[in-house]
């Protein structure tokens, strides 16, 4: 059964339907815990393992752009507790998988205000986006105090910056050039969006980037989505006809050419 599994994947692969950016909600760990009778805290942790898998599957099945939303905007107003004992799991997340992301030939990435960590979690996010830079598998963005409306503002005030000191002309402010002020702006848009835990919703996550973006939802908690979870996702996306605003007719046309 593995077997014959793994034979479609990979030929999924071959016909390049295997999406280049996953972007992923991770959601449910909080809920995960309480079923339990475990402090929410213990949901994110259970979290970290399936951040694992999911790291490991995207590697073997040659997606090249894995996005995590770890942290949003509005993520500050949970208890203060819950916010300090997040920070605490990224500080030691990053301090113990670091190496083992390196060795496994991933560059990572973090976007959004970082400038609200503690020094020290910016410290630690420096030493790892500078270790594996020159990494050329798989690229992890992790998304942290990040929203998407932050990220078009920041690119608008880059952009007026610009205007005001005279080196560009409001006409000449199109998708594209605001696009590349985009904090993932160098990355493919995202390919398939996963939101795990049950809610159907973006939650402010890659507004801009999400335009075309096939929208995976999945009730199982962010901390129960193991690889055959992931690999449904992979299969529900290969499944899809991608129209970006043209004509069914028109997309096999160019397919079948
Ligand atoms: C949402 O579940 C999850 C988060 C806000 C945090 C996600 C963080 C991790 C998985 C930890 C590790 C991640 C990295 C990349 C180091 P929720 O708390 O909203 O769950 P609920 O909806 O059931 O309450």
């Amino acid at each position: 059964m593995t077997q014959y599994r793994d034979t479609e994947l990979n030929e999924l692969l071959a016909q390049g339907r295997i999406p280049r950016h996953v972007a992923i909600i991770m959601d449910g760990n909080g809920r995960w815990a309480r079923r339990r009778g475990m402090p929410r805290i213990a949901g994110h942790r259970a979290g970290v393992e399936s951040v694992r898998r999911v790291v490991s599957a995207c590697g073997d099945h040659g997606v090249e752009v894995l996005t995590l939303f770890a942290f949003s905007s509005e993520n500050w107003k949970r208890p203060q507790q819950e916010v300090g004992l997040l920070m605490e799991l990224f500080l030691t997340v990053l301090k113990k998988e670091v190496k083992k992301l390196h060795r496994n030939n991933v560059r990572l990435k973090v976007v959004g205000a970082r400038e609200a960590f503690s020094e020290k979690l910016q410290e630690r996010i420096r030493i790892a986006e500078n270790l594996t830079r020159d990494n050329d598998g798989l690229t992890l963005v992790i998304a942290a105090n990040y929203g998407g409306r932050w990220d078009v503002t920041q690119a608008a005030r880059q952009l007026a910056e610009q205007v005001a000191r005279g080196e560009l002309k409001p006409e000449q402010i199109d998708e594209r050039r605001l696009g590349e002020h985009l904090a993932v702006a160098d990355l493919p848009e995202p390919d398939l969006f996963i939101r795990t835990g049950g809610e159907q919703r973006i939650s402010n996550f890659l507004l801009w980037q999400l335009a075309y973006t096939e929208l995976y939802f999945t009730d199982v908690l962010w901390p129960d989505f193991d690889r055959e979870q992931f690999e449904l996702a992979l299969r529900s996306f290969a499944g899809r006809q991608r129209r970006f605003g043209r004509t069914g007719e028109q997309v096999e046309r160019v397919a079948g050419a």
